[in-house]
């Protein structure tokens, strides 16, 4: 069993995300999610989840439970190898003292026969904390759905603890779009744009086609987790702009610093609603439709754009994201899509952004 330390503000979304890269995710308290296996190259790509740590047992959210959870613990590590303790006190909920809570479960450890490292070591035990009010579901689980009905609010206190098995790379800062080569306003950032791409199931091996696919912000990401990536866009110059983008963030020999190769990419010029793909082409569509005045072209009203889009996902993917500033869910399921799960986030005063994942 793993715990995951979720980021961002949206745990259903993070959680959501997190599922291309562990089985059987389910959160447990506020940034805190248990998961059966966990993939440590995927874990790597994630945008929303920062670690994911082999379990060694959860207590109550205070530091003598946590120790009492350590001292009685069954440790399988080789006494020989050095650890270090990094807690952290998820959104500054409980209070606890980080600083203490590492250096009374380091000695913990050391009493248990480790030496410790703090520079480098082989070991890193992993402690969160976490308080707050969490929704579960009828199940029991926690609400994956952001806006599940029939959710049951109950107050949690959590401390988890675990040996780091791996954690994301955090260079999204390097990839700013004001500081991509091509530069259009509306261009997704890159954080959402690689959680979109996991959830379209973005890996090696998999093609993920953005058929409105802008200044290419959602292929970048899709391609530095190793997937083939193709792109259309309506206009000439976002098509050229795209192009611009991937060939300097996909077009290098090294491994992505995921690990992983990065993914062959096309970008060409195409209406959305009239792909030039046979049935079934690609593993995943992820596009983000322009938002109300935004970037539409003539031809469409945007209704026509986003049902005709939708129905062309459909009929060359079994899987399909859409990020906007509106719902579309009933569009979704006329083009013969079921809606798997819908994520909503005000963004500012003017602007909601919804996710809808379908399948
Ligand atoms: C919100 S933007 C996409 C932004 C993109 N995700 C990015 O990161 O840059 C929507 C894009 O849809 C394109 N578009 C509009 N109508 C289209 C159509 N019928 N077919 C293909 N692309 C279209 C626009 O040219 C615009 O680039």
């Amino acid at each position: 069993m793993y715990f995951l330390e979720l980021g961002g503000e949206d745990d259903a979304f993070a959680a959501r995300e997190a599922e291309s890269a562990a089985a059987d995710v389910r959160p447990i308290a506020p940034g805190l999610a248990l998961a059966n296996a966990v993939v440590p190259e995927r874990v790597r790509g994630l945008a929303y989840a920062h670690r994911a740590s082999e379990l060694l047992g959860r207590t109550d959210a205070d530091l003598a439970s946590a120790r009492a959870l350590l001292e009685a613990a069954s440790i399988d590590r080789d006494r020989d190898a050095t650890v270090a303790v990094r807690a952290t006190d998820v959104h500054g909920s409980t209070g606890v003292s980080t600083e203490c809570a590492e250096r009374e479960l380091g000695q913990v450890l050391v009493d248990r026969g480790f030496s410790v490292d703090l520079e480098d070591p082989d070991y890193l035990l992993r402690v969160a904390f976490s308080e707050g009010q969490f929704e579960r579901d009828e199940d029991g689980r926690g609400d994956l759905l952001s806006n599940a009905e029939g959710g049951v609010d109950e107050s949690v206190s959590v401390c988890a603890l675990g040996w780091l098995a791996a954690e994301s790379v955090r260079d999204f800062g390097t990839r700013a779009p004001t500081d991509k080569p091509f530069f259009q306003p509306g261009s997704m950032d890159p954080l959402l744009a690689r959680a979109v791409a996991n959830v379209a199931g973005a890996r090696p091996g998999a093609t993920i086609l953005d058929p409105m696919c802008g200044t290419g912000g959602v292929l970048v990401e899709a391609g530095l987790v190793g997937a083939d990536v193709v792109g259309t866009d309506a206009q000439a110059k976002m098509v050229d702009g795209a192009r611009t983008n991937l060939e300097h963030f996909l077009e290098r020999d090294e491994p992505s610093p995921t690990g992983v190769s990065r993914g062959s990419w096309h970008v060409g010029r195409g209406d959305a609603t009239r792909l030039p793909f046979a049935d079934g082409a690609v593993d995943g569509v992820v596009f983000d439709a322009p938002y109300g005045r935004q970037s539409k072209i003539d031809t469409h009203r945007l209704e026509d754009l986003v049902s005709g889009a939708l129905s062309e996902a459909r009929r060359i993917a079994s899987r399909a994201v859409v990020v906007a500033d509106r719902s579309w869910a009933s569009e979704a399921r006329q083009a013969g899509w079921n809606l798997e799960a819908a994520f909503e986030r005000r963004v500012h005063r003017s602007l909601t952004r919804y996710v809808l994942a379908l399948e």
